[in-house]
């Protein structure tokens, strides 16, 4: 695997670490970053010895402070970002990863570092974080899935407010709105994070893989379509 810029890869004992490294722009995401993330997220899912992945950040002061603002200023005209995008759809990327993805956030989790957790199965943020989508205050939306995968996780009416007003939330908040499984204190997040991969690592690896497909699947399709899919990923599992 090539060696990355602003991402850190690093590969134990099944777990697949993936870090943002740009600690000095408090990992603001940018068009670096996506490649590389592209890149590595192909590679893992490629890979049978990753169990499960975590997604966390270098730095003191946040997982990420969303998309990089310089770069965004000086953003080429819609139609070629648009073919950017689809050319490198990190977000699908990240939704195609069939192995657990858990996030590990701390700091500022802003834009489109809360939309990348939200991608990931399992959030859990110390107890400093603070969320917040400033995309609204800059005359823009969130366009790395959140205003779909927010409402999909704490609703619509939380999302809502949140969404278009731009309030940032606290890490308690978050937990109570369900934005974050767990808080911890800081020093606890990332052997927290090990301890659930563990966890999961000891679980048959096709039911694991599975569920996850049942769960991110079936939201998007009637109960009905839910629990056929449910049925035949069953059915696939007995077969092995
Ligand atoms: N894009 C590019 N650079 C960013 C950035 C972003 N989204 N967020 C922070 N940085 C850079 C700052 O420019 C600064 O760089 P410098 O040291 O070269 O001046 C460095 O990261 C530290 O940020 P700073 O603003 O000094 O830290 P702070 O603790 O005072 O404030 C924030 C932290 C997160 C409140 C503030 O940086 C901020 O509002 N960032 C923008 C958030 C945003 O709107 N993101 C876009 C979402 S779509």
């Amino acid at each position: 695997m090539s060696s990355f810029e602003v991402i850190i890869y690093e590969k134990q004992n099944g777990v697949a670490y993936v870090t943002l490294n740009r600690p000095k722009a408090l990992n603001a995401y940018n068009i670096k970053m996506r490649d590389e993330l592209y890149e590595v997220l192909g590679a893992i899912k490629e890979d049978d010895d990753v169990k499960v992945v975590i997604l966390k950040a270098a730095g003191d002061k946040a997982f990420c402070a969303g998309a990089d603002l310089t770069e965004f200023l000086t953003a080429p005209p819609p139609v070629f970002a648009r073919r950017a995008r689809f050319e490198r759809d990190v977000w699908g990327r990240f939704l195609s990863v069939e192995q657990p993805v858990i996030a590990a956030m701390h700091g500022y989790v802003l834009g489109s570092g809360i939309e990348m957790s939200l991608c990931c199965d399992i959030r859990l943020a110390s107890d400093d974080a603070r969320f917040g989508l400033p995309e609204p205050g800059l005359g823009i939306i969130p366009a790395a899935g959140g205003s779909q995968t927010l409402p999909r996780t704490i609703g619509r009416a939380a999302a809502l407010e949140i969404l278009m007003s731009g309030r940032w939330i606290d890490a308690k908040e978050a937990l109570k709105l369900k934005l974050v499984n767990k808080i911890l204190p800081r020093p606890e997040l990332l052997p927290a994070a090990e301890k659930l991969a563990q966890k999961i690592m000891c679980y048959p690896q096709p039911a694991v893989r599975a569920v996850k497909q049942a769960v991110w699947r079936g939201l998007d399709l009637s109960l009905t379509e839910g629990l056929e899919l449910e049925a035949r990923l069953a059915q696939q599992i007995l077969k092995r």
